[in-house]
């Protein structure tokens, strides 16, 4: 049964970042630090270059995230993404985002997230401007508003992308969710929460150190996050 991503201002560590050999131990660092919202980067090396994850790893994780009160958060850097809903939602996803870029049925694919029973977010590219929101408002839960190009970890937070965000918050009024995703960090996240952002995926800043669980603690004291 999926949930609906929390409202408040939270940080979602990205397991991109994360060592795989140590997966399970990485994600119960975070969460014990209080993260509950994880960040899955799935990318099919066509939408984006590389290839990175895909359903089974949701799978995995699944009891351990949801029994710890926590959210599966799938982003989908892939093409066609409305093929591969279905297989992510019976994976245990609770949030699925799909990109406006990668598919000419984007009202159809975020359709498809809500008929899977999961909450359906409307991902932009850096590129691509905060008003494509308003045609599929209808079908949008939540949107993710990428801060770097996606396909790759550990780059620098594009400037000005708060003046997106805010304009985000506009055309989505309050109650809804605004992720902001890469290159968040102690030094970025306040801005992006004071435009509107409440999701701050963080993959490096968390997980690129040597203690996953202060990095946390780092990052969501400058987000002002639980
Ligand atoms: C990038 C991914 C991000 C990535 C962020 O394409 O969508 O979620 O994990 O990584 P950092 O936080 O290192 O920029
Ligand atoms: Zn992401």
């Amino acid at each position: 049964m999926s949930r609906e991503l929390p409202t408040d201002l939270r940080i979602a560590p990205s397991i991109l970042a994360s060592d795989f050999a140590r997966l399970g131990a990485q994600v119960e660092e975070v969460m014990e630090a209080g993260a509950r919202v994880i960040h899955v980067d799935v990318m099919d090396g066509h939408f984006v270059p590389p290839i990175s994850i895909g359903d089974l790893i949701v799978d995995a994780l699944r009891d351990q995230v949801h029994d710890a009160g926590g959210w599966l958060d799938v982003h989908l850097m892939i093409e066609h993404p409305e093929r591969q809903v279905a297989a992510f939602a019976e994976a245990g996803a609770d949030a699925i985002s799909v990109h406006a870029e990668a598919t000419p049925h984007i009202h159809y694919a975020l359709q498809a997230v809500r008929d899977a029973g999961c909450q359906a977010g409307l991902a932009l590219n850096p590129a691509t401007s905060a008003e494509a929101v308003a045609p599929v408002a209808d079908v949008v839960d939540l949107a993710l508003c990428m801060t770097v190009n996606p396909g790759w970890g550990g780059q620098s937070f594009i400037p000005g992308s708060e003046r997106k965000v805010a304009r985000l918050r506009e055309l989505l009024g309050d109650g809804t969710p605004i992720t902001v995703d890469g290159g968040i960090d102690a030094d970025t996240a306040g801005a992006c929460a004071q435009a509107g952002a409440t999701l701050f995926v963080a993959g490096s800043s968390v997980f690129g150190g040597d203690d996953p669980a202060a990095a946390y603690r780092k990052v969501a004291e400058a987000a002002g996050a639980t």
